[in-house]
This record gives structure tokens, sequence and C-alpha cells, in this order.
């Protein structure tokens, strides 16, 4: 059909402005079901409740941001960022978008406790089996060696203002946490971002922040990180 009335054609604009900008609102609704069995691939080498493993072969991925999540899954696919360990499962066919957006939000509402809260195993109503579940899910990185008191003070003045006060990661801006995260693991990514292999900050990909540390203070900020959940 061809319009050729103008009137016509601005109720016909209009009408087509407000169907886009309608579903532009909607963001696709979230399958947690589906996410959960995801993670039943996942869990493999990330664990069952996303804490990791084998001290930070695999990363903790419980309570990181979805959109951070999510980004590294597209990263992996399109091969921006090399994990040979991870290239069969997150193929196209194996992982599309929507899986993506699903098991990325079922890791993100994980949360993990840093301590086991006071409990009496005298008192009538410890229940033994319900603590040792409690205890399992614990998830407290072991002190990193380094001057905890420097690593503070440079981490405040230059990774704070992205990564949260306290290391613990900003949802909103899709920046990670970095406490709570195995040191191993935060060495092999800083060790990445210096050699350019990934990018720390995709809206300025040639600056290399981190090159600009010494090892001995990078090493005294994640001796601070590691005492963040203390
Ligand atoms: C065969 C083992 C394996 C399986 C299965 C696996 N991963 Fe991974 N994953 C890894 C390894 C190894 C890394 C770390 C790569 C590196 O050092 O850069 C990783 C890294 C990640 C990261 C980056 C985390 C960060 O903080 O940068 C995300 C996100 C992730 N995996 C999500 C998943 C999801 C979701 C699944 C299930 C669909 C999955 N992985 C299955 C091995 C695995
Ligand atoms: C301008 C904001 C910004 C600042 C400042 C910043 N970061 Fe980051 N950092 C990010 C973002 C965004 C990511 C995720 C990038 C990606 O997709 O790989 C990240 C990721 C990381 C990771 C990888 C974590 C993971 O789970 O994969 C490490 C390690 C890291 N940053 C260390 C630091 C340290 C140490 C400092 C301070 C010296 C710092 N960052 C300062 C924004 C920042």
């Amino acid at each position: 059909m061809t319009v050729n009335n103008p009137k016509l054609h601005f109720i016909f604009a209009l009408a087509l402005f407000f169907s886009s900008a309608a579903s532009a609102d909607q963001s696709p609704a979230i399958d947690l079901q589906n996410g959960e069995d995801i993670n039943e691939l996942c869990a493999g080498c990330h664990g069952l409740e996303g804490q990791g493993g084998k001290q930070g072969e695999y990363p903790r991925l419980a309570g990181m941001p979805a959109e951070f999540i999510a980004r590294q899954l597209r990263l992996f696919r399109a091969r921006e960022r090399p994990n040979l360990a991870m290239l069969q499962y997150v193929d196209h066919r194996q992982m599309p978008d929507p899986d993506i957006a699903d098991i990325s939000a079922f890791l993100s509402r994980i949360k993990l406790p840093t301590k086991l809260p006071p409990a009496d195993p005298e008192a009538p109503d410890f229940n033994a089996f319900e603590r040792l579940r409690q205890a399992e899910r614990l998830m407290q990185i072991p002190r990193a060696p380094g001057d905890v008191e420097a690593g503070k003070a440079i981490y405040a003045k230059e990774c704070a203002s992205c990564h949260g006060g306290e290391g613990w990661g900003d949802n909103e801006q899709a920046v990670p946490q970095l406490a709570g995260q195995y040191t191993n693991y935060l060495w092999r990514q800083i060790d990445k971002y210096i050699r350019g292999v990934r990018i720390h900050d995709p809206e300025d990909p040639e600056y290399r922040l981190l090159a600009e540390f010494s090892q001995e203070e990078l090493r005294d900020v994640l001796a601070y990180l590691s005492t963040a959940d203390d």
C-alpha cells in the first residue's frame, strides 16, 4: 500500500513510533528455571552454586552482575576473549541470546555467605545437616601475601570508583566484584589485560590501566581484596 495523503503519513509515523517505543520497553522475560537447567552444564567446572573451583582455575560466578556475565559469554562466543575450556558450551547453537540472559540472571542471584552465623551445637534446635549445607556454600578467600594497608590505599584511589568501595562490584555498571574472587584467577586476568588479551575498559580499549602498576603494588591490592570478606 502506498500512502499519498500527508495527514495519513503523519498518523502512520506516530503509530510506528509508539509501537517501537513499546517494544523497546519490554525486555525479554527471564526464565530462571531455564537458567538453572543450563547451570548443570556449567557446574562441572564452576560448581553448582557458581562458587568456582580448583583455587581459581574456574572463577566464581555467583553474585556477579548479570550483564557482566552475559558480556563475557558473548565475548567467548565471538572468540574475542580466548577460553578453550568453554568454547564447546558457548557456540550460537548451544547458547543463543535468550539462554545467555537466563543463565546470567540465574548466577547473578546466587548469594554465597562469607561467614557462618553463630550457632550452639548443644542447643535443642541445632541442625547439624543444615549447618553442613551452610558450611559447604561458604566462600572465604584465603589471605593473599602483601601489604594490606598499602593495597587498600591504592585500591581506594585507583579501582574503587568502578569496582565499588570495598571491591564488591557495581551491578548497574556491570563491573565485576574483585572481592570474593580467587586471587589466582585475578592474577591471571591482570596478566591478560596487561598483554592486551582482554580489554579492561571497553570504552577505551587501548588504555592499559593495570600496566601502570608494579607487581608489588598489584600484589598489595590483591592482598587487600582477599581481606574484604573477613
Ligand atoms: C570445562 C570447564 C568449564 C565449563 C563447563 C564452563 N566454564 Fe566458564 N570458565 C572456565 C574457565 C577455565 C574460565 C576462565 C578462563 C580464563 O582464565 O580467562 C571460565 C570463565 C567463565 C566466565 C568469566 C568470569 C569472569 O569473572 O571473568 C564466565 C562468565 C563463565 N565462565 C561462565 C560459564 C557458564 C555460564 C557456563 C555454563 C554454560 C560455563 N562457564 C561452563 C571453564 C568452564
Ligand atoms: C574505569 C573503570 C574501572 C577502573 C578504574 C578499574 N576497573 Fe577493573 N574492570 C572494569 C570493568 C568494566 C571490568 C570488566 C571488563 C571486561 O569485560 O573484561 C573490569 C575487570 C577487572 C578484572 C577482571 C575480573 C573478572 O572477574 O574477570 C580485574 C582483575 C580488574 N578489573 C582489576 C582492577 C584493578 C586492580 C583496578 C585498580 C588498579 C581496576 N580494575 C580499576 C572497570 C574498571
